[in-house]
């Protein structure tokens, strides 16, 4: 089964455990699929965006018991902090879902039921070192020996010895299988360094996969058998699902956007998805989603973020020190999107300062109050465009190819933020060259004309910046005149399209300066 309408486009987060509070990784992370979510909207691609919150296993029930709360009351505690999150960063998501819903339970199940009736599941016995950070057993050759014969997993902490009755996929029958998969779809796991290391893993063979416990209480009972839970990575992933009508597979959401477009995810997080995911599908009968993205991990100031180093940032504190549409650009542009970064004050400074304020900023600025002061504040007319104008507004005119192509073929943000300075850049030096306010005095006619090129050159770069300063964006766009249903993406095919006479209100700084 395949999309019924092929202009749809489904992008999902990974879900965050509600252990704590949300964190600058998971406002990243959030932030890459809403700018991605926006771009297809405006794009007139029926979108669907979707995040939310992972609350089962024993990560999240410990972390209860210690607060004293019951898992239930703790989750919703937590789960409504990264609904927060969603409203103080603008993110456009069109379905926020939480794992301990009923919805959700009834999807896993039914997905559960799927895989037991291909006979892809068995009863056995399973014993091995578990960590919780990971929710995981630990692979022999991960495991490293601690003091006091403890034994440490890759995350670092002390692992469990588990023994009891469990549940098993048979994933080892799904190697083969799994490896033609990513040879016919080549763009299924990206970035590339991503695909070589599950292909690598993949080849060593794979063992079949313990999905039930039995001395967890939090969690989704296994169809027919009270006393396990399912393992929390399998209800997890099936969240990608409920969120679109699973199990009702006549859902017209479902018809419409499965299988995903992109699940979005940590490189910490890659083989469940790469790896677990599309085999629970396939045996499912279930188309597996188009393609796994595996974006990097921000440290902070050099370091690891992590409550012992106590550097671990509130992305709503960020908002308000350095303002929401500068986190937004600072991320995107700062780290190319599937490598690691960093996140330090210095830089965050600089980006404002420089390509914010002194750039697009002053450029907006400069035109605006121009207008203001000396075309009566409204779009003048224009008159004879010269081979050098041409040649300069062909910079534009490509523009929306080249951020196109950046996003379709590797969520390039960073790449398309580069383009669309360099065209400020050129409309900051076509200013400088033109020179309106000598023209004011000499030549009336040229001076409108290269004015209204440049508010032309204004309307361009907000339009397509829209996706990731939504809010600056439609001040700019209103400081123009810009109505509401001439915002999308059809209004970069013709570079002309403001009207002469258009009124322009009073411009307004949008992009202050960050002094300390
Ligand atoms: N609950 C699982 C995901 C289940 S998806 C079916 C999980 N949760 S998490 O809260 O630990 O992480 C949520 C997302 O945030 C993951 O994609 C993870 O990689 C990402 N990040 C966590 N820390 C991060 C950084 N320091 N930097 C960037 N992203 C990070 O894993």
């Amino acid at each position: 089964m395949s999309k019924l309408i092929n202009n749809t486009f489904f992008v999902t987060t990974a879900i965050s455990y509600v252990n704590g509070k949300p964190h600058l990784g998971h406002a990243y992370e959030a932030i890459a699929c809403d700018v991605l979510a926006r771009y297809k909207r405006l794009s007139n691609i029926n979108t669907f965006f979707l995040t939310g919150t992972d609350e089962h296993g024993e990560k999240n029930e410990r972390s209860a018991i210690k607060e004293g709360l019951s898992p239930k009351e703790f989750t919703k505690i937590n789960s409504d902090h990264f609904e927060e999150m969603t409203k103080y960063l603008n993110i456009s998501n069109d379905f926020f879902i939480r794992t301990s819903s009923d919805k959700h339970h009834l999807a896993s199940k039914s997905l559960w039921n799927k895989l037991k009736a291909n006979n892809e599941i068995y009863l056995d016995k399973y014993g091995g070192w578990y960590s919780i950070i990971d929710e995981t057993f630990i692979n022999d050759d991960e495991i490293k020996d601690g003091p006091n014969n403890s034994k440490v997993g890759p995350s670092g902490d002390n692992l469990e010895w588990v023994e009891e009755p469990s549940y098993f996929f048979r994933l080892s029958k799904w190697t083969e299988k799994l490896l033609n998969f990513y040879e016919e779809n080549p763009n299924f796991i990206q970035p590339k360094s991503r695909k070589n290391e599950v292909i690598n893993f993949v080849k060593q063979g794979l063992n079949d996969l313990s999905i039930s416990r039995k001395r967890l209480k939090w969690g989704i009972k296994v169809p027919d058998d009270n006393e396990h839970v399912m393992y929390v990575w399998l209800d997890a992933l099936t969240n990608y699902l409920t969120a679109i009508g699973f199990p009702d597979e006549s859902d017209n959401n479902f018809k419409s956007f499965w299988p995903a477009n992109y699940h979005v995810i940590g490189k910490d997080i890659v083989r469940f998805h790469a790896v677990y995911w599309p085999a629970f599908l396939m045996a499912a009968n279930i188309e597996p989603p188009k393609s796994i993205f595996c974006h990097g991990f921000l440290n902070i100031d050099g370091l690891k973020m992590s409550k012992s180093l106590g550097n671990v940032l509130s992305p709503e504190e960020l908002v308000n020190e350095y303002g929401l549409d500068q986190l937004r650009y600072f991320l995107l542009r700062e780290v190319p999107f599937g490598q690691d970064g960093n996140f330090s004050h210095k830089q965050i400074v600089q980006r404002i300062n420089n390509d914010l304020a002194n750039d697009l900023g002053n450029l907006a600025q400069r035109v605006l109050s121009f207008v203001n002061k000396n075309c009566l504040a409204q779009v003048p007319e224009y008159s004879e465009v010269t081979q050098l104008d041409y040649k300069f507004i062909s910079n534009f005119e490509s523009l929306f190819g080249k951020t196109n192509n950046l996003i379709n073929n590797n969520l390039e943000f960073h790449n398309v933020l580069a383009e669309i300075w360099s065209c400020i850049s050129l409309a900051n030096q076509y200013i400088d060259e033109q020179a309106p306010w000598k023209l004011k005095n000499n030549d009336v006619n040229r001076m409108n004309t290269v004015i209204y090129i440049l508010i032309c050159c204004i309307k361009y770069v907000s339009i397509l910046l829209q996706p990731f300063m939504p809010n600056s964006c439609s001040l700019l766009l209103d400081q123009i005149s810009v109505k509401d249903n001439n915002r999308n993406f059809n209004e970069l095919d013709n570079f002309f399209s403001i009207i002469p006479g258009t009124k322009l209100p009073k411009p307004v700084g949008i992009f202050p300066r960050f002094s300390d």
